[in-house]
């Protein structure tokens, strides 16, 4: 990894810039063409709509997808502290994600080993390692341990080492954390992949700071909220008023890291030499967008990484986990208002036109309208994206 430009002190320390880039990606910005060399390939693509509103093929999606393999859950920096422990509903299934005194994650099924209350209810971070139940009091800490009941003389042959949470295995990474969602299935954290926490360690990922965290509850097939997240035909149309301008109408360079998908995309400032300006802030003319497979969304901006994680909770029912994600939470007033100003603006871009956008297209799809979806050259990722899809989908 290197440092691949040094902004000067003052907005390096006024703005907190992320410039730091992996081997792997720094090669990957070196193929990008320039804007007036850029080529888009012809294509041939077609999608069936029962992907998208089909009942049989969300069960086949939920079973081989989103519990034969792990998946992503969170970001490390939602419990950034040891001893920090925050509920997760978006599956649908109630988790704890917990960090425990060693600072180790762990993701429990958030139930009480008395009677099954939920330990933590709402979106708060508990902290102070020690969490209780609100119903009879029994306290576990941070690694899931039973630590205490109240008037224990009463249950005979309690052996409180036998009562600790249920732990789901999960592994973190590169900032992400994964977790099987069915416990009793065998371990599989194939979507886990070393480039891809090389990339994301690069960006230092792991030490970010949840600067903003929103939950959006769409009414779209999990795919549909996905997909302008990896193509960019739609960027100069529907974010016409917003975005658009900035991104130039060019194909990404598109690599696979394991079942994860890197895009790397020059913005209408980019110059084939950007990564040898000195001062240059890489993330302000190059954007890499990744899936996480297969349901996570990672972003990078100037100066913040947006995290989502698109939770589908039914064929045509979507929960988002958006995570703003800055160096450190801002220090200076003028950090403060480019963040907030960020935050408005990214929430406002994502959820009203992109997922406002996913929507329009399951209700028109679920009409019946049509059979099939097509894709042009501009949006070449997402036939690469089910291909990667189907091959899990038939293991
Ligand atoms: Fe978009």
């Amino acid at each position: 990894m290197n440092a691949t430009a040094t902004a000067a002190p003052t907005e390096r320390a006024l703005l907190q810039t992320l410039d730091m880039l992996s081997e792997s990606q720094q090669r990957a910005i070196r193929r990008i063409a320039p804007h007036d060399a850029a080529t888009v390939p012809t294509i041939e693509a077609r999608r069936p709509v029962s992907t998208f509103t089909g009942e049989d093929f969300f069960q086949l999606e939920q079973q081989r997808l989103f519990r034969k393999q792990a998946v992503p859950i969170t970001v490390s920096a939602r419990i950034a502290d040891p001893g920090s422990a925050v509920a997760h509903d978006g599956y649908g299934i109630p988790l704890l994600v917990t960090r425990d005194k060693n600072g180790v994650s762990h993701v429990f099924l958030n139930a009480c080993t008395h009677k099954g209350a939920k330990l933590i209810d709402g979106c708060d971070v508990a902290k102070g390692n020690r969490l209780t139940c609100p119903y009879h009091a029994w306290t576990f800490s941070t690694d899931g341990k039973l630590i205490g009941a109240a008037r224990p003389e009463t249950f005979a042959n309690l052996d409180k080492s036998s009562r600790g949470l249920a732990e789901l295995p999960s592994r973190e990474a590169g900032g992400i954390i994964w977790a099987m969602l069915d416990r009793h299935a065998a371990p599989d954290f194939s979507g886990v992949d070393d480039q891809l926490a090389a990339d994301f360690d690069a960006f230092e990922l792991p030490g970010l700071h949840v600067y903003g965290h929103k939950q959006f509850h769409l009414d779209a097939n999990w795919k549909l909220v996905l997909e302008p997240f990896l193509e960019g035909y739609h960027v100069q149309r529907l974010h016409a008023s917003t975005v658009g301008p900035l991104f130039a109408d060019v194909p990404n360079v598109v690599d696979t890291l394991g079942l994860n998908i890197r895009q790397i995309s020059g913005k209408m400032n980019f110059t084939p030499d950007c990564l040898d300006i000195p001062g240059e802030n890489i993330h302000a003319s190059v954007t890499h967008a990744y899936n996480v497979f297969p349901n996570c969304v990672v972003v990078t901006s100037p100066y913040y990484i947006s995290v989502m994680f698109l939770m589908p909770t039914a064929v045509d029912k979507t929960t988002v986990d958006y995570f703003m994600l800055t160096r450190r939470p801002p220090d200076n007033p003028k950090g403060a208002e480019l963040y907030r100003k960020s935050y408005e603006m990214i929430v406002s871009v994502f959820g009203g036109e992109d997922f406002y956008a996913a929507q329009l297209s399951h209700a028109g799809l679920a009409t019946g309208a049509i059979d099939d979806v097509v894709y042009s050259g501009l949006e070449a990722t997402i036939p690469l994206y089910n291909e990667i899809l189907d091959r899990v989908l038939a293991n």
